[in-house]
């Protein structure tokens, strides 16, 4: 076949319009010469080849849930690391395992136990609610990509704890609905607790795509699995505080106007809201959507303020602190983890099943949205005069006024809601979760081996 190549190209490599000649930009296929012989013999033959292509290749893989791991590589562009195998299909299996129960199969009747898929698992707020799920009993699947948005290292520390107790992370992406399909099929989630997101609200001016990529389409792939899935999961997802964007009432209750995002982060929380809507509405998805407010403590996220204020602080490096106008106090409600682990599984353990089967809707299902957060704001320099005193160090601060790249002045909560339907009740003030914050940072940064510990 190859030796025809030169022939036909040689035959095509002549501009019919000068100056318009892109040769590398054509595919093949369409130089071919219908009038020559030879030609239409290659046609033919690139036909053949190609149905041949079509059907044993890149044909979708069967959905049988003993059907061997797909062996294309060309649908798997999204893929960060291998997947598939005997050895990985074991983990998945029994990392999913209900404690006491075994792995559910589709058409199995769960007795007791969730079985949850969590995206994002590798990272902090995903990490922390698989260990509580895991703790207690309940079969986790962790799905995360380990993108490089923060240091992966962190990442990886987080997965280790993870595998300590039995939860293992498949590496993969939540837009990859191949991979997505193949968890489906092995595992019958009961619940899905999806925190895999692109987070941080000024890097969205660096990288708008990342956003698009993750917050959207990959949880359309997402919902898209679940529909498909039977029975399908209950669906419990991490939006966020930052939907109450320009809205100036404070505190921030459920049903506030969420329709003037400040920052692309957002807008793509709150199209997430409303997508989410759609799976409920068409598919019978149960979805629950749960708005965190700051969310701090151990194993935290270091794009956040508290987080490198703490580094900064202790290399004796200039922190800069926003004031709104008038020197206004910027201020969160800022919500430690442990509180905001147990809203999560309140809210998992709250959830009514979805109702559709087989993508079809069969009756009207449960659709939730609640504020996770503390109902205690507290000013950005109250944050740092905090953490001086826990860390003993006197902060070097440069007061500037808030720049327009997305932050907004104020966040506090009305969690009235989540405390009537999920039993949401936050515990932590700010000086006792620093507190946590400041010895696992100290304990995971000093100690060569990086350890830390839960
Ligand atoms: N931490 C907060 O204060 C806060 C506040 C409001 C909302 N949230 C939301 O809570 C969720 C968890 O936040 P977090 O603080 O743990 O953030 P995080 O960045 O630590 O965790 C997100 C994880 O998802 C993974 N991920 C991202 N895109 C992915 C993709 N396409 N496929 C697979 N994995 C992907 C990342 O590698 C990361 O480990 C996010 O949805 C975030 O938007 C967090
Ligand atoms: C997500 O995946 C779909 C196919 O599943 C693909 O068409 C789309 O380009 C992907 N989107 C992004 C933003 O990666
Ligand atoms: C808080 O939310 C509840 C509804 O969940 C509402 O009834 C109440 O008025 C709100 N409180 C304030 C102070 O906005």
């Amino acid at each position: 076949m190859s030796q025809h190549m030169p022939n036909a190209y040689a035959a095509d490599d002549i501009p019919s319009t000068p100056g318009k000649f892109k040769s590398e930009k054509l595919p093949y296929i369409h130089r071919l010469r219908w009038y020559s012989p030879l030609s239409k013999l290659t046609f033919w033959s690139f036909l053949l080849l190609f149905l041949i292509f079509f059907f044993v290749i890149a044909s979708p893989p069967t959905s049988s849930p003993s059907s061997s791991p797909p062996l294309d590589s060309s649908r798997r562009s999204l893929r960060t690391a291998a997947w598939g195998g005997l050895e990985w299909e074991r983990r998945v299996r029994l990392s999913a395992r209900i404690r006491g129960g075994t792995t559910p199969h589709r058409n199995n009747n769960l007795r007791n136990g969730l079985c949850v898929l969590v995206t994002g698992a590798a990272g902090f707020v995903g990490a922390h609610a698989s260990m509580a799920l895991k703790r207690r009993g309940d079969g986790v699947l962790g799905l995360d990509n380990f993108n490089d948005y923060y240091d992966q290292s962190l990442k990886r520390a987080r997965q280790s704890q993870l595998e300590r107790v039995g939860v293992f992370i498949v590496e993969g992406d939540i837009n990859d609905s191949t991979l997505l399909q193949k968890l489906f099929d092995m595992v019958a989630f009961t619940h899905v607790m999806h925190f895999a997101a692109q987070a941080g609200v000024r890097y969205a001016m660096n990288n708008p795509d990342s956003y698009v990529h993750s917050n959207i389409a990959g949880l359309v792939s997402l919902l898209e699995a679940c529909k498909f899935a039977n029975p399908q999961p209950a669906f419990v997802w991490a939006s966020s505080s930052s939907v109450y964007g320009l809205n100036s009432k404070v505190p921030f209750s459920e049903r506030d106007r969420t329709d003037q995002p400040a920052s692309l982060y957002a807008a793509t929380k709150k199209a997430g809201e409303e997508i989410t809507h759609s799976y409920n509405h068409i598919y019978g998805l149960s979805i629950t959507g749960l708005r965190f407010f700051t969310v701090y403590g151990p194993w935290g996220r270091p794009d956040m303020a508290y987080f490198f204020f703490t580094k900064d602080i202790l290399k004796g490096k200039q922190i800069t602190i926003f004031e709104g106008p008038n020197h206004g106090t910027v201020a969160r409600d800022f919500t430690y983890i442990d509180d905001i682990v147990k809203g999560c599984l309140g809210a998992l353990d709250t959830t009514k099943k979805s109702t559709g089967s087989g993508g079809k809707k069969k009756g009207p299902a449960q659709y939730r949205i609640f504020n996770l957060g503390n109902t205690s704001p507290v000013g950005v320099l109250e944050l740092v005069k905090v953490l001086e005193k826990l860390l003993k160090v006197k902060a070097n601060k440069k007061i500037l006024p808030m720049p327009r790249n997305g932050d907004v002045l104020y966040t506090h909560a009305n969690i009235t809601l989540a405390q009537r339907e999920i039993g949401y009740k936050p515990t932590t003030d700010l000086h006792t979760g620093l507190k946590k914050f400041v010895r696992w940072y100290l304990s995971y940064y000093s100690d060569a081996r990086k350890k830390g510990s839960w």
